[in-house]
């Protein structure tokens, strides 16, 4: 049980790679909350889990463009368990369109939740693992944080921003005892991809040498490496898990 007797907050926690992480954390031991926002799955897919793992998951509404409502979550979640250990700032949106097409309304929609949600929820993580002087925040990024790609201006950007993010808040926190992380994935099979045509997703499948979409499970296991203590040296780096996307070209 690797994660025995943590508290875990997972954003983005009713779905895909935030449900596949809640998921592997209950099974090795953790309490874990799925926030994500109201209307999602969240509520139903906690309630199922809660009866599955003995009482060890709850949901919590949030919404990571609303500061008052990420901190709120923190706050309860102290209050409700007594502590955060580990937290895997994954909410986010996919978004395609041409940089000459894309609205101002639709740009700043992704970077608010996919950058400034990420600054959010890790500044509201870091104030209360500063006074328990321990603590592990896991943000999700991904191959588009360090490569670019055509039509997703707004979603490249948010996801750079969130890796350089990473590296500054783990020199900052260090001190403190508390470790961030990213986590880059390749292209996973979750509903994020619903809306790509099957002849882009070919594509984009043969960009990667393992020549197949990652599972969401896949990525759950590095976020349970990067949260718990087997990641006691690591802070600051972005661990890809892309099947090889980021390695080269040939
Ligand atoms: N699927 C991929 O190929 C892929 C690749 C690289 C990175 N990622 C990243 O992984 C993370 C999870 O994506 P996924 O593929 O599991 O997608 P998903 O659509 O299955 O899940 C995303 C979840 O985030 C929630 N969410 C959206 N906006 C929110 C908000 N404002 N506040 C709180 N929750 C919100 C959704 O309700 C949903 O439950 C995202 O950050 C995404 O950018 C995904």
């Amino acid at each position: 049980m690797r994660m025995q007797g943590k508290n875990v907050i997972v954003t983005g926690g009713a779905s895909g790679i935030g449900l596949a992480s809640v998921e592997r954390c209950l099974e090795e031991g953790a309490s874990v909350v799925i926030a994500d926002i109201a209307g999602s799955d969240g509520e139903a897919r906690a309630a199922a889990l809660d009866d599955k793992h003995a009482g060890r998951c709850l949901f919590k509404a949030c919404d990571v463009t609303d500061s008052a409502q990420v901190d709120r979550l923190f706050e309860d979640t102290v209050a409700e368990l007594g502590s955060v250990d580990a937290v895997f700032n994954n909410a986010g949106i996919g978004g395609i369109c041409p940089t000459d097409e894309l609205s101002d309304e639709e740009y700043l929609r992704i970077i608010d939740i996919n950058l400034n949600g990420v600054f959010r929820v890790a500044r509201a993580a870091l104030r209360v693992m500063y006074r328990q002087g321990s603590g592990s925040i896991v943000n999700c990024a991904s191959i588009l944080g360090v490569f670019g790609q055509s039509q997703t201006a707004a979603y490249t950007a948010a996801k750079g921003g969130v890796v350089n993010l990473t590296r500054t808040l783990a020199i900052e926190a260090a001190p403190k005892g508390v470790r961030v992380n990213a986590i880059g994935p390749g292209y996973i099979d979750t509903p994020l991809l619903a809306d790509l045509d099957d002849e882009l997703l070919q594509g984009l499948i043969r960009l990667h040498p393992l020549g197949r979409l990652g599972r969401p499970q896949e990525v759950a296991n590095a976020f349970l490496f990067l949260a718990g203590d087997e990641a006691s040296f690591t802070t600051g780096t972005t661990l890809m898990v892309d099947g090889g996307f980021t390695a080269g070209k040939s």
